[in-house]
């Protein structure tokens, strides 16, 4: 007889309120029904998103995203057989005010309650959309996650490095942010790096002379700055031609620098040697092109799969939630009324944790 798990996710950690269904039959999983809803207009004017607007963005949201995720699926909570969500890490408001929806909805229906690691969800979902098995290597990479994992099982993770300070993407809204393009950063200046000549400005290459895969963007922030202010300073202002070559610049610097750490973290990995070898990307900054490309040729010379789920669950997301808890589920990692909220929650405590945080909080 095959099993049978339907499961509600809830994801509240940063700038979006999302709940999901997913259901695993056999061992395939399937989405049901995933909701998100975005806070982006809210925290416009602020540059950044700021964590008691999104709290009580998340309290008035998270009840209407989950009836929304509970009609589309066309289930009831009777249907459910627990409820999973994110207990961190994250903005503490937030993903106190999901931990408490979640708390709430288990004590009315009686239903098991399973706090699921945000980073864990992220990591996880390429078993869901790929059905990958451990162990895999994987890259998180988005506005507030660096880390290279090794996922050994669901709960089980080795970071091999991440970021020291700033996320790439964080990196690539303030490079936005100081070039006058708009927000999100990402799509605005990969736009114009098409045009542009990655060479022109020679930006550094952070933590390439350093073992490891650890990484570090903050200084080519301040290296775009520095060259930015010059340009400005002889000529008055920029042209098209220097914000393009300006952003080819810094675009290829990042993906450099996460190709090599790809390629470093890769023969860690392969130390292990994994039956089906993979890297697995998730997070926003993988819709690069460059920086796909690059990694993408990393894992082909070193005789590995590469795969990146949709966009859509590879940035945040309830299904990834909900998938994470039917694999704790079913390993009989259960909480109680007692689960806490987490504002900083390293996957592998076995490592020291990463310094910085950023605006999309804790990277842990
Ligand atoms: O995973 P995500 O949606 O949210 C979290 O950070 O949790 O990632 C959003 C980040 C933003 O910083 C955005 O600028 C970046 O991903 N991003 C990109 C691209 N698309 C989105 N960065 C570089 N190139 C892109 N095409
Ligand atoms: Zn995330």
């Amino acid at each position: 007889m095959s099993e049978t798990i339907t499961l509600l996710g809830l994801e509240s950690s940063c700038d979006d309120t999302a709940a999901a269904v997913v259901r695993l039959s056999g061992d395939r999983g399937e989405i049901l029904s995933s909701v998100v809803t975005g806070q982006t207009a809210l925290h416009a004017a602020f540059g950044g998103v700021v964590p008691e607007i999104a709290a009580r963005a998340h309290v008035e949201k998270i009840d209407l995203c989950v009836e929304a995720a509970l009609e589309q699926a066309g289930l009831g909570l009777s249907d459910l057989d627990g409820i999973a969500v994110t207990a961190g890490p994250g903005l503490i408001g937030g993903v106190l005010a999901g931990v408490m929806c979640a708390k709430g909805l288990s004590a009315a229906t009686g239903l098991p309650l399973i706090g699921v690691n945000h980073l864990a969800g992220h990591a996880l979902t390429p078993r869901l959309t790929d059905g990958l098995r451990f162990p895999y290597l994987v890259l998180l990479v988005s506005g507030g996650h660096c880390q290279f994992l090794i996922a050994q099982a669901p709960d089980r993770f080795t970071r091999l490095g991440g970021t020291i300070d700033d996320a790439p993407g964080e990196a690539f809204d303030k490079t936005a942010k100081l070039l006058g393009l708009p927000q999100p950063g990402g799509p605005a200046v990969e736009a114009e790096a098409r045009d542009g000549d990655p060479k022109r400005f020679g930006f550094p290459r952070p933590l390439l002379d350093r073992p490891g895969a650890d990484m570090s963007f903050s200084g080519l922030k301040t290296a775009l700055l520095r060259a930015r202010d010059q340009v400005v300073a002889e000529k008055g202002g920029l042209t098209v031609r220097d914000r393009a070559d300006l952003c080819a610049g810094f675009q290829a610097a990042v993906a450099d620098v996460l190709a090599e750490k790809s390629r470093r973290a890769i023969t860690d990995y392969l130390a292990l040697a994994p039956a089906e070898p993979v890297l697995a990307v998730a997070g926003g900054v993988a819709a690069n092109d460059a920086i796909r490309a690059g990694i993408e040729e990393v894992c082909h010379a070193a005789g590995l799969r590469f795969v990146a789920p949709p966009l859509a669950l590879c940035t945040d997301n309830a299904a990834m939630i909900a998938w994470a808890g039917i694999e704790r589920l079913r390993l009989g990692l259960v909480d109680g009324l007692d689960l806490v909220a987490r504002p900083r929650w390293p996957l592998d405590l076995s490592q020291p944790a990463l310094v910085g945080s950023g605006k999309k909080g804790a990277k842990a």
